[in-house]
This record gives structure tokens, C-alpha cells and sequence, in this order.
């Protein structure tokens, strides 16, 4: 066999990789860090370690039957497969309006006040994109969903940290936000069931929040991913009257309807809003798959059984995972809802990274330290539901055994 030549290995090695400067714009923005905590569990499980992994909130479970036999007979089809409208699928648009009505009591125009997102996280920076100048801020839950900070301070906005505290039932201090110079502040993101503590927003908490947007002319994005888990009462802050006026809503099926991977969330509010992020939005995409459209058309229609056969399940993980948090000493609020459990760790430990690590190296388990969201996480760890009841069971025997 033919050896190498020298020079070629070296033309291939990483060292001979041109250096380049990245834009400015990601400075100080960090790998997300689940990417960089699911590299460290791949090399402990390469040496054998078998982590049982409770952070990630992607759903085990799968879609309804109907909504994949919905995928592929349209992907078998011979005319699916061409680049789509920008603003989605009529079908798409008009099961988002009806699901909207049905659920939440909204009404929503199909053709206008509806955006159809390949996931809401794209529509996050989507709306940074389109409303943040330079030096802009944008108001961000502290402890909240880390996407909110990077979206903001990639579009070049300034994020300003709202503290939530359990003491206020995790609700924005409006008395505090009052005292700030609210003058750049241009965007409030607020997301309620809110990740990751599982607090519900009532009715007159959504309507302080839209007094207080239409009082400093702020928008408000309200991210509402988790109404269905856990959850009775689905509310969505277009339900507020005068909502529409100062606020868009995000809306997705990855945990509703189990289609995390499929990518298929909504944007919903004013027309003119819509109109604003689709001049955007359209020049980062080129619609979506049209069969994975049809079929999260179907998953929408589906009845009250649906929603309740999933959080059956959700529930009895629910109360494994209390018994997981007593174990360890934690405290939480039995009225939580949405895909996670959040507990208050124990004084034996300075923080929730130190309680991730000593369960992670010592039980092999990972649990998410509540100080990724923000520094107000930091007493504070999130366990998700999206594993077995074995699962769970199997990381209760080894916390016990490990006796931490
Ligand atoms: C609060 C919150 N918003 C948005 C998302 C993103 O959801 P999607 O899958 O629709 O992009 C997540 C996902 O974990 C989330 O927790």
C-alpha cells in the first residue's frame, strides 16, 4: 500500500486551516450550552459512564398516528415537494386560526395575522432582526429562556435583565421596571407558563404587562410554548383586549404536539406586525416543507384527547420527579406546569452547577443548574419530564446510591 506523502497530511491537519476573524457580532455569545454539555456527556458515555441525561425539554413521546401517516402520504405525493409561500400553506394558516379560536378564545385573521415559523426560535431572532437598532433594548426574564439574550444581542440590541423572584411568583416587579429610563427600551419578552419555573400567568398578570407596554409604547413578545403541558387552562395574552395593539405571540407544536424535531412553530398578532417580520423573515428562508405543513395541520385539529393523553403521562412523571427533588433535598411548587420541574437546591450546596456536578460525576446523571438562565437560577435546578418513569426510576437508585 501507497504511504501518505508528508505535505498532503500536513495540507489536511487542523493547523493548516486558514485563521479568520468571526463578526463582532458574536462576541460574547457562547456555544448554546446544552451543545457543549451534551459533547462532555458523549465523552463520558464513550468511557462507559452511561449518563442518564434529565435535561434536554425535546419530547420522547411521538406525534399522533394521524399526523405521521398525514407526512407521508403527502410526501409520497409528486407535487409536494417545491419551495412554498413565504408566509406558509393556506391549510397550515387557517388550522393555526381555528386551534387559536378553540383553545385560546383568539381570534387571529388565517391570512394575515398569522406567521407560520420553522420553529419559534427562528421567529425570536426573526423579531430581533426586525425591530432592534443598534444599542436598542430589549427587556429579558432573568431567570428566562437563553435565546432571548443571544437573539437580542446578536441583532445588536442591549439585553436588560427583569429579575423574577419567587416571592413575586416569578411576575415582572412593575413597581421596579417603573423606576428604570424605559426610553430605548424597544422590546419586553415574556413568557408565561414561564421556563423554567413553571409559573401559569393569570389574566390580570397578561394585563399589567399590556398596560404597561401600551403605557411606554414597548413590544411585547410573549412566548407561549408550554400552555398545553400540565396545563388546564391555555391562555394566550392575544386574549387581552387591546393585546394586538402592542404585542406578538409565539406559539410552537415541538412539545404541544411532540414535533420538536419537525420545526414548525407560529407568530401570531397585527397585520402589520406580521407584514414587518415577513419583510425579514423572507429573505432567510424559503418556506417550509409542504407535507410537514399539511401534517402539522392535522396535529392541530386534534381533539381534547390528545392534550390529555399526553399529560397523563407528563403527570405521573411529574410526581417521580417530586420524589427525585425530596431526595435531594430540594423544595418546589406542586402547582408547576410545562415540561420541567423546578426545585430550590438544599443549603448543603453553593449553587445549582455545583448540585449538576456533584449528581453528574458522582451518580451519573445530568440535571440542568438553574444559573444557565440567568443569575436569578442560581439556588435553583431544572429537571425535565421527557424521559421514562425507568428512567427516573434508575436516576433515583443511583442518586441514593451515591449518596451525596
Ligand atoms: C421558552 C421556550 N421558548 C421557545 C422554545 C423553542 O421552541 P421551538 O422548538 O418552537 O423552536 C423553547 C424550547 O425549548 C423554550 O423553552
Amino acid at each position: 500500500m501507497q504511504q501518505t506523502p508528508i505535505n498532503m497530511e500536513k495540507t489536511n491537519s487542523a493547523s493548516q486551516v486558514m485563521s479568520i476573524n468571526t463578526a463582532k457580532r458574536l462576541e460574547g455569545i457562547g456555544e448554546y450550552y446544552f451543545s457543549q454539555k451534551l459533547r462532555e456527556i458523549e465523552t463520558l458515555n464513550k468511557a462507559g459512564k452511561q449518563i442518564i441525561n434529565l435535561g434536554i425539554g425535546s419530547p420522547d413521546l411521538p406525534p399522533h398516528p394521524s399526523v405521521i401517516a398525514q407526512l407521508q402520504s403527502q410526501a409520497s405525493l409528486p407535487n409536494t415537494h417545491a419551495y412554498q409561500n413565504y408566509k406558509g400553506c393556506a391549510q397550515l394558516r387557517t388550522a393555526i386560526s381555528d386551534w387559536y379560536k378553540k383553545w385560546y378564545g383568539v381570534s387571529v385573521d388565517a391570512d394575515t395575522e398569522v406567521l407560520p415559523l420553522i420553529g419559534s426560535k427562528e421567529g425570536i431572532m426573526h423579531i430581533c432582526m426586525t425591530y432592534l437598532n443598534e444599542g436598542d433594548i430589549a427587556l429579558v426574564p432573568n431567570p428566562g429562556y437563553p435565546t432571548y439574550r443571544s437573539a437580542v444581542k446578536l441583532a445588536g440590541g442591549v439585553c436588560v435583565d427583569y429579575e423574577l423572584n419567587e416571592t413575586l411568583g416569578w411576575a415582572p416587579n412593575f413597581a421596579l421596571l417603573e423606576q428604570q429610563d424605559l426610553t430605548r427600551v424597544k422590546l419586553l419578552f415574556v413568557n408565561y407558563p414561564h421556563m423554567p419555573t413553571g409559573q401559569q400567568a393569570s389574566e390580570a398578570l397578561f394585563q399589567k404587562i399590556i398596560d404597561f407596554a401600551t403605557k411606554h409604547q414597548i413590544l411585547v413578545v410573549h412566548d407561549n410554548p408550554y400552555s398545553f403541558i400540565l396545563n388546564q387552562q391555555p391562555l394566550s395574552i392575544l386574549s387581552i383586549p387591546g393585546a394586538k395593539a402592542v404585542a406578538l405571540e409565539l406559539n410552537s407544536l415541538s412539545k404541544s404536539h411532540n414535533m420538536a424535531g419537525w420545526r414548525v412553530g407560529v407568530l401570531c398578532g397585527a397585520q402589520e406586525r406580521i407584514n414587518e417580520v415577513l419583510r425579514f423573515k423572507s429573505n432567510m428562508d424559503s418556506g417550509m416543507f409542504l407535507p410537514v405543513q399539511l401534517a402539522a395541520a392535522t396535529a392541530l385539529g386534534l381533539d381534547e384527547s390528545w392534550y390529555q393523553s399526553i399529560n397523563n403521562i407528563y403527570q405521573q412523571r411529574r410526581s417521580k420527579v417530586f420524589e427525585l427533588m425530596d431526595l435531594l433535598g430540594c423544595t418546589y411548587a406542586s402547582n408547576q406546569v410545562g415540561m420541567f420541574v423546578w426545585g430550590k437546591i438544599p443549603g448543603t450546596f453553593t449553587s445549582g452547577y455545583t448540585l449538576s456536578d456533584a449528581v453528574l460525576y458522582n451518580a451519573q446523571v445530568f440535571i440542568t443548574p438553574g444559573g444557565i438562565f440567568g443569575s436569578a437560577g442560581d439556588q435553583y435546578i431544572r429537571i425535565s419530564l421527557c424521559g421514562s418513569m425507568e428512567k427516573f426510576e434508575q436516576a433515583i437508585q443511583r442518586i441514593q446510591a451515591a449518596q451525596l
